[in-house]
Order: C-alpha cells, then sequence, then structure tokens
C-alpha cells in the first residue's frame, strides 16, 4: 500500500478552491492509502506573518479539513511543528542539497522578487518540504502543478542522500496531479486565493455564497443575455463540475450554447447545489468550532502517530550519517 504525504499552509479556513482541487481528493485517498495530511505551520512563518494569528489560524485549518471530511480513523491529520522530527530531517538534508538547485527553484524566485530582504527559511523551504515527505518514506504526494519542482528537487535530495548514506533507504516520491481543472478566482482572472480575496469560503453562509457567486465573471465572450458562451471557458462551468450532479452538468452546458440561460440562471443552480453539498461541512465545522479542546485532542493524538513513523526514520537516518547517539541519562 503507498504511503501518501501532503500539507496546506495554514491560511485560515479552507475555500472551494483548495476543496476541490486538493481536499477533496484527500477525502477519497484516505480510503485506499496509508495517509498523512499535514497543516504545515513552519511553511507558513517564511514569508511576512502575523505571530498572534497563527495558532488560531492553524487551528481553524486543521478544523476545516476535519469538517470537509479526513477522518482521524483513516488518516493521520497534524500540525508540522508538532513532530520536532521535521525540522531536524531538514537541517541533515541542507548537508546534500545543492545551493544551486534552491535558487532555480520558480516558487522561491517568484516570493523572493516581492521581498525587500530575502531570508534563508524562504530558500530553504523545499528542503523542509522534502523532510515532511520523506521522513515517512511517503512515495505519493497529490500537489498542485506549482509543486511539480518541488518534487523533482525532493527526489534528486532522496538520491544524494541514498548515494551518499545508504542505497536504498528513502525512496523517490512521485507526484499526483488532480485531473480537476484549475479553479479560477472569482474575478476569473487568477488561482482561487484567499490572499486576492477572490474566494468563496468553505463555510461561507448561504447567502455569503450567493452575494458572491453573483457578480463572478463567466465566459468572457457572453456580453448581452442573447450571446451563447462555451461551458469550457467559463470557470463557473469548472465549479459546477465540482458541485453539481452529471445529468444537471447536461443541462447547463447545453443552456449555455444556446442562450437558453442567462448566466443568472446558471449561477442560481449552481449555489443551490453548492449550498446543498456543503451543508454538512458548514455543520461539522460549527460542532467542532465549538469544541476547540476536541480539535487540539485529535490533532495532539495524530502528532503522536506520525511521531512513532518519524522517530524510526529520523533515529536510522542519524545513525548512517555517523552522529554519535545519546546514551540515555541515570
Ligand atoms: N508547499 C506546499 C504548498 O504550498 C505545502 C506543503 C508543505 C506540502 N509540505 C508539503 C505539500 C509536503 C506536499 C507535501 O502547497
Amino acid at each position: 500500500m503507498a504511503r501518501v504525504f501532503s500539507g496546506i499552509q495554514p491560511s485560515g479556513e479552507l475555500h472551494i478552491g483548495n476543496y476541490l482541487g486538493a481536499v477533496q481528493n484527500w477525502v477519497r485517498l484516505q480510503e485506499q492509502h496509508d495517509c498523512l495530511f499535514c497543516v504545515v505551520d513552519l511553511h507558513a512563518i517564511t514569508q511576512p506573518y502575523e505571530p498572534a494569528q497563527l495558532a488560531q489560524r492553524t487551528r481553524q485549518m486543521a478544523s476545516s479539513l476535519l469538517a470537509a471530511g479526513l477522518d482521524p480513523a483513516k488518516c493521520i491529520v497534524f500540525v508540522q511543528s508538532h513532530v520536532p522530527e521535521h525540522t531536524e530531517l531538514s537541517w541533515l538534508f541542507t548537508t546534500v542539497t545543492p545551493l544551486g538547485e534552491l535558487e532555480r527553484q520558480t516558487q522561491y524566485k517568484d516570493k523572493a522578487q516581492r521581498q525587500e530582504s530575502v531570508l534563508a527559511g524562504l530558500l530553504n523551504y523545499p528542503v523542509l518540504q522534502t523532510a515532511d515527505v520523506l521522513l515517512y518514506k511517503a512515495t505519493l504526494v497529490p500537489v498542485g502543478e506549482d509543486q511539480i519542482q518541488h518534487l523533482e528537487l525532493m527526489r534528486e535530495i532522496a538520491r544524494r542522500w541514498n548515494g551518499r548514506f545508504g542505497e536504498g533507504f528513502f525512496p523517490e516520491p512521485q507526484p499526483q496531479l488532480t485531473t480537476a481543472k484549475r479553479v479560477l478566482g472569482l474575478d476569473g482572472q487568477a488561482k482561487m486565493s484567499k490572499s486576492l480575496g477572490n474566494t468563496i469560503g468553505l463555510l461561507d453562509p448561504p447567502d455569503a455564497v450567493w452575494e458572491k457567486l453573483r457578480p463572478a465573471a463567466t465566459d468572457p465572450a457572453r456580453v448581452t443575455r442573447r450571446d451563447p458562451g462555451d461551458p469550457d471557458k467559463c470557470n463557473i462551468y469548472t465549479i459546477h463540475k465540482g458541485f453539481s450532479p452529471p445529468d444537471t452538468l447536461g443541462t447547463v452546458a447545453h443552456n449555455c450554447r444556446t442562450a437558453g440561460w442567462g448566466c443568472l440562471d446558471c449561477k442560481r443552480v449552481l449555489a443551490d447545489n453548492m449550498i446543498a453539498a456543503l451543508a454538512p461541512v458548514r455543520e461539522r465545522a460549527a460542532d467542532l468550532a465549538a469544541r476547540p479542546a476536541e480539535v487540539d485532542r485529535q490533532l495532539a493524538d495524530g502528532a503522536a502517530r506520525a511521531r512513532a513513523i518519524a522517530r524510526d526514520t529520523l533515529g536510522e537516518a542519524r545513525r548512517r550519517m555517523g552522529l554519535l547517539p545519546a546514551a540515555s541519562a541515570g
């Protein structure tokens, strides 16, 4: 059975882009694989952030994941900084990681460009990500396209470490790309992202869902009500695919192409289906929000289970690298 690892930054609440692009797939994967899903708070602090908000956002993200259907009886859900082995293995990996490879990473270059002074944590981001995955010897990493380069680097680090310290010890993980078309933001311009304010939150109440959907961008060719549209050029149709049943999709596509419906008619149907599909998620989230101590308990349990695996891998990696084991005191 392939072991699966994936991580998500603690941006607070999940939005429907995260849900359709990643989390829905994770919920499926937990049924067939040995999965770990991690809220990566140590990655979040490599960019400017507000310390007073981090803990709250971390718990909120974890709650959203549980509300969206990750089930601690079927997978391990935990917070990265609760398992200190991630940082230790990350340090060990920096010693086999070529600086040039880190400087070549597109994500690094993009983020560094937007910063006045570039910090070492940002450069080392993909090394920590490598430790996340290899600590559990995971072989399958469900991610978006923007992470492909990080996965290549991960395999490179595994090869170099293995070449020097132990052939075959770390596996070379492969990305699993979701086939779902990428959901754009409601502006139809950029990827859906909380920082761009173009999202629908997974826990938004029904009236907020409609308020946000109503003005959202559709096929730009539909200028007037009578212009026919092309569903394949419409971001709203992409979202429909995530929430509406196949026969509805057929009706939607037909009425778009023939201008039988206006965009508002189409959005009405989507809003209804989205609100119905997310009702149980909202309900579970409200339940968890009322019991923060219960969420923390589930995360502590997740961290303990993750740590049992992490300790074994790290202990063996330390041994192979020749570090002197600490004798037990007394
Ligand atoms: N870098 C990933 C992202 O921004 C998050 C992440 C951190 C991750 N560690 C990971 C993803 C390990 C997969 C595996 O989306």
